[in-house]
């Protein structure tokens, strides 16, 4: 009998499936003030007009030589944009703003203790601070320009800081979530061959100060073993002159930032004149398999990208106080914390700590406090607010005029709390659709033009043209009522240029699947895939309903199964290990993991939590299991293959479906007991 080809579990398969609901409007206030009110940028940016309108995006930055080629596609799908052009990201956020703005505050600092009030960092200051670290990267750890640097900051004004003094040199700087562990700054210090690694002592999270410093210990010992030597670990303090961390400093190789910035009083720093394709970051990401991909963004490309869509969808004015709630770790925090709002001259929040900490109205007293009119975070957070405090917004006096969603899909129940408490009925809400990979947002409405739908992204932006195929390729039209996968059909400004060192694994995981012709210099034979399920409506909208590959978004953060399952197997007693996405109240989606033992091991609640240990240890506390499962053994196909669907469907208590084609049904039924 053949073997019955049975589909993974996959998050879109048990995405929550919503009516479409009806569509709601912006105010008249909303709209007279809006950055963007021209419908007709639609038809400046369809097809036809591409790639010659994204000059409109090209056209906000400063650039020292101007581009002369909009669109080079002679090495696709590794495009070069504004090709011939030069700039510096560092001038672009900092110095072209002084003439006007010095005495603005371009970040607005806050700490986790309330006690320590709000820090403002002037423009001005921010140049100078820029300018000093610059100055000690070059001459005292001896970065230039092309080099990597790898950074694991928590959320501090010398994140910024220490990004944009990179980009000023021509640095590419690649940062590490704070939250993750040692292991994985190893990873990534080896990935990108950094020989610098930039640190804290300490940060608060939850009210307690944590040692930070000794992450960076395992991630040099570790990228050491690999090869990697790290010559230089550069450590900010949380109180400059105090150390708060007990991990001791490395004689010849810790060096705190503080005291070595001492020596760089006063300098400056001339920006490099980068040119449009020169990388300026890296940011690495889950794949389906273990190894995280370093997804490589280009200086000119990015930043026009960034800065235009936190102009038009973002509706920042340089008089504006922003606050996305995201951390600058992950690509939401360094496009719209920091390069987006920069770029436009607009007040940045950065917060150190927890939105609840410690207590439910933290986040309104923080707007309320700086006057926040602009507000960013992720339905994890959304839901997490209004679970502990339904109605605390209510009590504090800030107004948003916008709010904007970004990472999972966002349920339209909770969409409508955002919207009615938070929003207080007066803030327009952008559902905002993109990735790690495309530097900006690939759907969302344009606030002053286009009315929202809860629980839908909307349309395609400007230049972005989506297209659902099927399997084989054949394109669902609007309002087909199918979920398909997602692509782009066209490159755009924002897009990655490539996976850091690996060509080929950008080629064939992005455009492997619908490639029209390998050979082509035609961008219109390169549809980009982004690994989505989606379904696009009548009017066009798109509705993301989650992953097809095996990648879990937890709290809007994308964990790879391969790399949660690898970190399982460092326990002695794991013979196999399955990871399944789980749905969750708050987060979305968890994962829950299942594991069988080698022989001459027993079950037992200890071996469960050790493993769930391992993967916060291996990954970060952000990938801890909802529950870890010890099964006797794995449902399996004939050939050997974990039927993850099944453990999928008992987590999830769905429908298990026939399991009679599988090499050991009876796992199934004491599996399901299990669960019970
Ligand atoms: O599955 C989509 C989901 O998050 C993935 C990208 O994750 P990451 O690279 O970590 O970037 C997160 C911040 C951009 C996507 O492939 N996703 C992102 N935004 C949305 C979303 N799903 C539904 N609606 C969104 N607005």
């Amino acid at each position: 009998m053949a073997e019955k080809e049975v589909v993974e579990t996959s998050e879109a398969q048990i995405a929550v499936h919503w009516k479409e609901e009806d569509l709601v409007y912006p105010s008249p206030q909303f709209i007279a003030q809006a950055n963007m009110t021209d419908p007709e940028i639609y038809d400046r940016f369809s097809l036809d007009n591409f790639p010659n309108c994204f000059k409109e995006y090209a056209d906000i930055l400063t650039w020292y030589k101007y581009w002369d080629e909009i669109l080079d596609t002679s090495d696709a799908p590794c495009y070069k944009w504004f090709k011939g052009g030069q700039l510096n990201a560092s001038y672009n956020c900092v110095d072209r703003h002084l003439a006007e703005f010095k005495n603005k505050t371009a970040i607005h600092f806050v700490s986790e203790l309330i006690e320590e009030g709000y820090e403002h960092v002037t423009f001005q200051e921010l140049y100078v601070r820029v300018n000093e670290m610059a100055a000690l990267l070059k001459d005292f750890a001896g970065l230039k320009r092309g080099d990597r640097v790898t950074l694991h900051l928590p959320m501090t004004p010398d994140l910024p800081v220490t990004m944009l003094a990179c980009a000023r040199l021509g640095v590419i700087h690649s940062q590490v979530f704070g939250g993750f562990s040692g292991k994985a700054a190893a990873d990534r210090i080896i990935d990108s061959g950094s020989r610098v690694l930039i640190t804290a002592d300490a940060y608060y999270r939850g009210g307690n100060l944590l040692d930070h410093k000794q992450k960076a210990d395992i991630a040099v010992d570790m990228a050491k073993e690999e090869g990697q030597v790290v010559d230089k670990v550069l450590v900010w303090q949380r109180y400059p002159g105090k150390n708060s961390t007990p991990t001791p400093m490395v004689e010849g190789r810790d060096y705190f930032v503080n005291d070595v910035l001492k020596d760089y009083y006063g300098a400056r720093v001339e920006p490099e004149k980068m040119n449009a394709e020169d990388p300026l970051f890296l940011m690495y990401t889950s794949g389906t398999t273990g190894k995280p991909k370093g997804c490589q963004h280009g200086t000119g490309g990015y930043l026009a990208y960034a800065a235009g869509t936190s102009k038009f969808v973002q509706d920042i004015h340089p008089t504006d106080a922003y606050w996305c709630m995201a951390d600058i770790g992950w690509i939401t925090g360094h496009s719209y914390i920091v390069y987006g709002p920069l770029a436009l001259g607009a007040s940045t929040v950065i917060y150190e700590g927890i939105p609840t900490y410690p207590d439910a109205g933290r986040s309104w007293r923080i707007a309320q406090d700086l006057d926040v009119n602009i507000f960013h975070t992720a339905p994890t957070a959304i839901r997490a607010l209004r679970k502990v405090g339904p109605d605390e917004p209510a009590k504090y006096n800030y107004h948003f005029k916008h709010m904007t969603t970004v990472g999972e899909p966002i349920e339209p129940e909770v969409w409508k709390w955002y919207y009615k408490e938070v929003g207080k009925g007066e803030a327009i809400i952008v559902d905002t659709y993109w990735q790690t990979e495309t530097g900006g947002f690939l759907c969302s409405t344009l606030p002053a033009i286009k009315p929202m739908k809860p629980g839908s992204a909307g349309p395609g932006m400007p230049g972005i043209h989506p297209i659902i195929f099927d399997d084989d390729g054949k394109t669902l039209e609007e309002g087909a009522g199918i979920a398909g996968n997602i692509c782009i059909q066209n490159p755009w400004p924002g897009m990655f240029q490539t996976i850091w060192g690996d060509r080929d694994r950008f080629v064939e995981t992005y455009f492997g699947r619908y490639c029209k012709d390998i050979n082509s210099k035609d961008w219109r034979d390169w549809p980009y895939m982004t690994g989505d399920a989606a379904v696009q409506a009548e009017d066009g909208y798109f509705r993301v309903l989650g992953r097809i590959d095996d990648v879990i978004n937890v709290s809007g953060h994308r964990l790879g199964t391969k790399e949660l399952e690898s970190a399982a197997l460092v326990c002695v007693e794991v013979a196999e290990a399955a990871v399944v996405p789980v749905s969750d109240d708050i987060k979305g989606v968890v994962p829950d993991m299942y594991v069988s033992l080698k022989p001459g091991y027993d079950a037992s609640d200890e071996l469960a939590a050790k493993i769930s240990a391992a993967l916060c240890e291996e990954i970060g506390p952000i990938a801890k299991p909802n529950k870890v499962w010890i099964v006797p053994d794995m449902p399996k196909t004939r050939s050997g293959k974990i039927m993850r669907r099944i453990l999928g469907a008992i987590s999830n208590k769905g429908d298990v479906g026939d399991v009679m084609t599988l090499a050991n049904p009876e796992v199934v039924e004491i599996i399901k007991k299990m669960a019970e």
